[in-house]
């Protein structure tokens, strides 16, 4: 029996049972596509922080992509420039440098000001009684202002980039066919000559924001990023943290809704939400799978991974994992110690996840504040097509 069918509807909607099954029946599995799914727990940490296990396995893939069509004469290479210098793409020694580079001005943790005004902004206007979105009103729009006030965008500029930023975000799918990678680099050409604009009139004239300052901290290394290479810091650390924030902010109120046990304790205890918010990341946390590439042959438990292998790491599966979390398929906002792995772990950990926890628990704590009351008005929410960052499309409730 093929156990690994992400695509598949059902699977799409609820991939936990298929999960469950991978772990009980074979925790190191073959995909017929030829990966390995690897689903427990401690073999998904121990990949993360084993550096036998390399990322970039989707820049090789998305390169020989692009070679291929290029020989059809279709001419895809902005999406190698846009993607070059993604942190989680490129590997040490790389990788370290400009990490420690993006790290060193990456340190303004005053944010909640900025994401109240933002979030005032979207739900000052909304009466009880009435309807919205969750995501297209708010957990959509939500991350995309706050970045753009960190990054020193406009307001003009955000809804488009908020088109784009979606649109080249799936590049990190699993699979991708022509016409996604037909998208993706429209998406990519735009983001480049956007950022590049950006980037030289904040050469010009720098502000007090995140592209000033990390056009500044380039100046004062001793080997400088080119401006290629800036421009592809930049656009990861502008898509990075939206369509994960969606699904935080969205999943993390429709399983709420579905526990009415402890959305009446949160609502009564909101000192619990960053309890709730490390909760809500571990039992359906955005981001289910993460890629890897083996760079030499490697024995795990019993199964030959041979070098060159591609292991896809479910995280949202080692986060059920009964065998580290006690009634893995409760949610439960009490729950301590809490050592998921949605934000990853080893070198490649998020460095947003400070971010990422305080929008999503200022959001979530003032939508319960405003509509404790609040319903979930469909019983089947359309989720995106994509289990690596997992988000819904939709979720309409009554307020
Ligand atoms: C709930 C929201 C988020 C989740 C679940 C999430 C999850 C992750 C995960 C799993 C990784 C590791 C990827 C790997 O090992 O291959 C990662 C990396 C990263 N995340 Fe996040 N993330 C979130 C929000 C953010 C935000 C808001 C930002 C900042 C704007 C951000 C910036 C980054 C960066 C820069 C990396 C790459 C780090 C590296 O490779 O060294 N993330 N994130």
């Amino acid at each position: 029996m093929n156990l690994w069918v992400p695509l598949d509807q059902d699977n799409v909607r609820d991939p936990f049972p298929m999960y469950a099954r991978l772990r009980q029946e074979s925790p190191i599995y073959k995909a017929q596509t030829g990966e390995w799914i690897i689903s427990c727990y401690e073999n998904v940490k121990y990949i993360l922080k084993d550096q036998r296990f390399r990322s970039g396995n989707k820049l090789e893939w998305i390169n020989r992509g692009i070679t291929y069509f290029k020989s059809r004469d279709r001419d895809l290479s902005a999406i190698a420039t846009a993607i070059n210098s993604f942190l989680l793409l490129i590997n040490p020694p790389e990788h370290t440098q400009i990490r420690k580079f993006v790290s060193s001005v990456w340190d303004d943790k005053v944010v909640d000001q900025l994401i109240l005004e933002n979030i005032d902004i979207l739900l000052a206007t909304r009466r009880r009684g009435s309807t919205l979105d969750i995501v297209d009103d708010l957990a959509k729009p939500l991350p995309n202002m706050t970045i753009c006030k960190i990054m020193g965008i406009t307001n003009d500029d955000y809804e488009k980039l908020s088109t784009l930023s979606n649109n080249l975000v799936k590049v990190l799918n699993l699979y991708n066919s022509f016409k996604d990678l037909v998208n993706i680099d429209s998406a990519s050409k735009n983001l480049i000559s956007l950022f590049n604009k950006l980037l030289k009139s904040k050469q010009q004239t720098p502000g007090n924001d995140l592209i000033s300052k990390l056009i500044v901290a380039n100046e004062q290394e001793s080997e400088p990023l080119s401006d290629e290479a800036l421009i592809s810091v930049f656009i990861f650390l502008f898509i990075a943290g939206q369509e994960t924030t969606i699904g935080l902010i969205s999943t993390g109120l429709m399983h709420l809704s579905k526990n009415p046990d402890q959305l009446g304790r949160l609502i009564a205890q909101p000192e619990l939400m960053p309890n709730a918010i490390d909760e809500l990341l571990r039992y359906d946390g955005p981001v289910h799978l993460l890629g890897r590439i083996a760079t030499e042959d490697v024995e795990l438990i019993g199964k030959q991974i041979k070098k060159g292998d591609t292991v896809t790491l479910c995280l949202a599966s080692a986060n059920r994992d009964g065998n580290y979390f006690e009634q893995p398929d409760t949610l439960d906002l009490t729950r301590t110690p809490n050592r998921h792995i949605a934000f990853g772990s080893g070198i490649h950990f998020c460095l947003g996840d400070w971010l990422a926890k305080r929008q999503g628990a200022l959001a979530i704590g003032k939508f319960l504040e405003m509509f404790p009351d609040y319903r979930i008005n469909t019983t089947n929410p359309i989720w995106n097509n994509n289990l690596s960052v997992r988000t819904l499309k939709s979720l309409p409730c009554h307020i």
